[in-house]
């Protein structure tokens, strides 16, 4: 099973990813990250796991289909089986999802369906719940709107800051993230061989 992680930014969810694949819990490959945006830190993350990294920006292409034919061809290229988006701050667009609908699986702070978009935390923070969570899911043509896979619930104290919040959530991903994707793809992989 060949992976491709895209993300954005800091990628500590890609590395709890590519933790759980070196130490054997996922039964899998990492074949590439994919980065839109190249000083990110993840990009930095992948190297030294020497994670083969590809990295251009939109800006590069005259139109998002454009954008995203160059990353099919990519994918179809390395015979990418799943996609895993992990921080990838765009919305991926009908070049990619008519082939990769049912293999794209993002990850989002909080319990969807509420709270979608950019300020998944923030914005449960600032609604006063007393829980909000992450929510794994699969990628449709929405924001954050695809059929979920998972979700953990995490509760907000009266003591909680924003910056406390945060790192529950975070806590919470790096553990179902890599533990849903390990179950996921040894159930497909079940599937295959029977
Ligand atoms: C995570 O909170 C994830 O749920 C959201 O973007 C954040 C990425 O964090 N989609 P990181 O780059 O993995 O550290």
């Amino acid at each position: 099973m060949k992976l491709a992680v895209f993300a954005s930014g800091n990628g500590s969810n890609f590395q709890a990813i590519a933790e759980a694949v070196a130490a054997g819990i996922i039964d899998a490959e990492i074949t590439l990250l994919f980065c839109d945006k190249k000083d990110a830190y993840v990009v930095q993350r992948a190297k030294s796991m020497l994670i083969p990294v590809i990295s251009f920006s939109p800006n590069d292409f005259a139109s998002k289909a454009m954008y995203e034919a160059e990353i099919l061809h990519l994918l179809e290229e390395e015979q990418i089986d799943l996609v895993i988006l992990a921080g990838y701050m765009r919305i991926i667009g009908p070049t990619l999802l008519e082939v990769f609908s049912n293999r794209m699986i993002n990850i989002h702070p909080s319990l969807l369906p509420n709270f979608p978009g950019l300020h998944g935390i923030r914005d449960a923070f600032s609604a006063n719940v007393s829980e909000t969570g992450v929510t794994i899911h699969y990628v449709d043509d929405g924001v954050d709107t695809g059929p979920i896979i998972a979700q953990e619930k995490v509760e907000i104290k009266e003591t909680d800051s924003l910056d406390s919040l945060e790192k529950k959530i975070h806590k919470v991903e790096h553990k179902l993230y890599p533990n849903v994707l390990a179950k996921l793809i040894k159930n497909q992989q079940g599937e295959s061989h029977s």
